[in-house]
């Protein structure tokens, strides 16, 4: 299928944090007319070194953040669109202070779609399918562009609230927006609070791992390079107005990945600890991806689970220095809750 939309001047809001920095990369490498400005706040989750070394001028960097008008009215004009990754994503963190989920998920979405009106920019909305709620661990059915939204934390609901500005903006007042819900990401520059990296780096610590609950809460796990050409083709090729759930058929349970990375890291597989659950913990996520398989063509590259581990097992050994820094303070907040 011919793209339809060809931007050339894109804004990238979160392009210092973990996913976004992902699809940063993802467009330098892949998409060399395209220009990208990423707007960061640079919270504890966003680190400029995610996109060091890129061409200079090819990325530039503001530091600002989405919920400031004024700096919007400053830098949107001229961009033809914004990919929207900037949030508070931590589950965790939105159970002990909700407050800066609302205000960057919710008032945060709600500027930049004021942006986007007032200057007629495409609008690209990056979410998750954590806004569906969870489903029973033997219940076949996966997530559809129909499930209908049923989230169970501060940071889910503060996402699907995003979600349903987005779909009001574009149908009031004619938005040129598309949405995409993706489910679990792992690879390259995740912050070392989630549930892959932190494994990783407490084992390369020597610290036993922890798993919440009973460990068979099952997560849809997607290499984020693959989230990124998803999030592409969607921008260039997707209908404006639809939602697009991104997955790559990779189901599994916390304790079978635990498993799957001690094993690789040459430890016994029931090398760790059992610790308290998360109040509210989804049991199972699982996306059904046939619309934008079969509407758009995409296809996920990255579906061997135990080689995309491997590869990121290896990226947190080498790139110790950017992980470190973080892994106390985190480490702290988890002892403090139990966890
Ligand atoms: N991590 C996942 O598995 C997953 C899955 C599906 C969807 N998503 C969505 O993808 C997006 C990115 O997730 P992530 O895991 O990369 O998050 P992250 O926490 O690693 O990065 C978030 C980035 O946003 C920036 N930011 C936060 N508040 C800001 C503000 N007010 N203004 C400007 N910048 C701000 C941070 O500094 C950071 O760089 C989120 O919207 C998340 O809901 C994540």
């Amino acid at each position: 299928m011919a793209e339809t939309f060809e931007p050339k001047n894109i804004i990238v809001t979160g392009g210092c944090g973990f996913i976004g920095s992902n699809f940063v990369h993802h467009v330098v490498r892949e998409h060399p007319e395209v220009h990208v400005t990423v707007l960061d706040k640079l919270t504890y989750a966003g680190n400029p070194e995610n996109i060091a070394g890129l061409p200079v001028d090819r990325v530039e960097l503001v530091v600002g953040d989405i919920c400031d008008a004024e700096l919007l009215d400053r830098i949107v004009p001229g961009h033809d669109a914004i990919v929207h990754y900037a949030a508070e994503s931590h589950n965790d963190n939105s159970i002990a202070d909700p407050e800066p989920f609302v205000q960057t998920n919710v008032v945060g979405t709600f500027r930049l779609l004021e942006a986007c009106r007032k200057y007629d920019v495409r609008y690209h909305h990056v979410s998750t399918d954590e806004v569906y709620g969870d489903l029973a661990i033997d219940d076949p059915a996966r997530f559809t562009e129909e499930t209908p939204y049923k989230p169970s934390s501060p940071y889910s609901s503060s996402k699907a609230s995003s979600d349903m500005l987005v779909r009001a903006w574009t149908r009031t007042y004619g938005i040129r927006s598309t949405i995409s819900n993706c489910s679990n990401n792992y690879g390259p520059y995740q912050h070392v609070e989630k549930f892959i990296p932190r494994q990783i780096t407490n084992i390369i610590d020597g610290i036993r791992p922890k798993l919440y609950g009973d460990g068979k809460n099952v997560r849809d796990w997607i290499h984020t390079e693959d989230h990124s050409s998803a999030v592409w083709t969607i921008l260039t090729k997707g209908r404006i107005g639809e939602t697009y759930l991104i997955g790559a058929d990779g189901e599994k349970d916390n304790i079978t990945v635990l498993r799957a990375i001690l094993k690789a890291m040459g430890k016994p597989e029931d090398d760790f600890d059992w610790v308290r659950d998360r109040p509210g913990h989804d049991r199972r996520y699982a996306i059904d991806s046939t619309k934008l398989r079969t509407e758009l063509g995409w296809q996920p590259q990255h579906t061997d689970f135990e080689s995309g581990l491997e590869a990121t097992i290896a990226w947190y050994r080498e790139h110790e220095d950017w992980w470190r820094p973080a892994k106390a303070a985190t480490e702290a907040k988890y002892a403090k809750q139990g966890q």
